[in-house]
């Protein structure tokens, strides 16, 4: 008989509890995208378990989400650091036998410093903190997917991985480092269930990243600085990561898919208010 078959989609029992029963790790889970990520996935039936390193910031996400009515824990650790990953696969494989999502969202920017200003040692700060813990907490949980039913991993990297970031072009290189990891990865473990997708954020307003203090008097400037004419929040972040962790994108491996309100697409074009067309040599806006 071929093996070719309709039933081959997974079936998708509750649209409401797209993650049931599902354990999801998620790097950087306190505040900003990653809290907004935890949240949505445990309203999704997920057990979450948040490796975090603010314990304040970890403890009031669990209690958040427990007083809602999810399944969350918090493991307070610094990814960047070796041991502190091995802690972290023994409690969370101590409990659980797999894991069947794993989002790597630790990531930062700052400190900014040009490339002219730079050292070896800003370039190892950047790495530490945007691509060796990816490497690190997706060493550790891969082999319990492979070795199970699978699973989904997510990177959330930067819309800078995809287009020039000329601030610093040691943090573009790392983000881009991260997509192309995914997309190798995932070309080599899709035989055994497990997808990688990636995350290509921009403009979504949380802590590291306020687009909204000093900008209050250009607010009418959102339609021009982003296709879709608004800031980003982590929920708009949350809900793609939870079509990358579900059944719903059962078929879509190896991609990396800017959510940036357009910013990418859009590329040196401006919606100018002031003439009412699109510029791409503005003089103002
Ligand atoms: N916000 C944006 O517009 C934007 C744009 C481009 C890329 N990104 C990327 O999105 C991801 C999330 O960004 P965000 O804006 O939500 O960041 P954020 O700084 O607001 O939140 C990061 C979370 O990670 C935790 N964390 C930091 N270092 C850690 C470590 N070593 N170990 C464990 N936890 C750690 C922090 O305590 C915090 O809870 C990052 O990879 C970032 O580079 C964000």
């Amino acid at each position: 008989m071929a093996s070719q078959t309709p039933n081959n989609v997974p079936s998708i029992e509750n649209w409401n509890l797209l993650l049931d029963g599902k354990v999801a790790v998620i790097t950087g889970g306190g505040e900003g995208i990653g809290r907004g990520i935890s949240k949505l996935f445990a309203e999704h039936g997920a057990i979450v378990e948040i490796a975090e390193i603010n314990s304040e910031l970890a403890s009031s996400v669990v209690n958040e989400i427990t007083a809602a009515g999810g399944k969350a824990r918090a493991h307070i650790v610094d990814v960047r650091n070796e041991k502190d990953v091995t802690e972290l696969k023994k409690n969370i494989l101590g409990v659980h036998e797999q894991v069947d999502v794993l989002v790597n969202n630790v990531g930062d920017y700052r400190p900014l410093v040009r490339f002219i200003d730079s050292s070896p040692e800003s370039w190892k700060k950047m790495y530490d903190i945007n691509l060796h813990h990816v490497f690190l907490v997706t060493h550790a949980f891969l082999p319990s997917m492979v070795d199970g039913n699978g699973g989904s991993i997510i990177n959330i990297h930067s819309v800078e991985a995809m287009r020039a970031y000329p601030g610093d072009p040691i943090y573009g290189a790392m983000k881009a480092a991260v997509s192309h990891f995914s997309t190798c990865l995932a070309s080599g473990f899709g035989k055994d269930g497990v997808r990688v997708n990636g995350i290509g954020v921009d403009l979504t307003q949380t802590p590291q990243v306020d687009y909204i203090s000093g900008y209050e008097d250009v607010d009418d400037l959102w339609e021009a600085w982003a296709p879709i004419g608004r800031l980003g929040w982590p929920e708009d972040q949350a809900r793609v990561a939870l079509f990358l962790a579900s059944d719903l994108s059962a078929f879509v491996t190896g991609h990396n898919i800017p959510v940036d309100g357009g910013t990418h697409a859009g590329g040196g074009w401006f919606f100018s208010p002031e003439a009412q067309r699109f510029v791409n040599r503005p003089k103002t806006l």
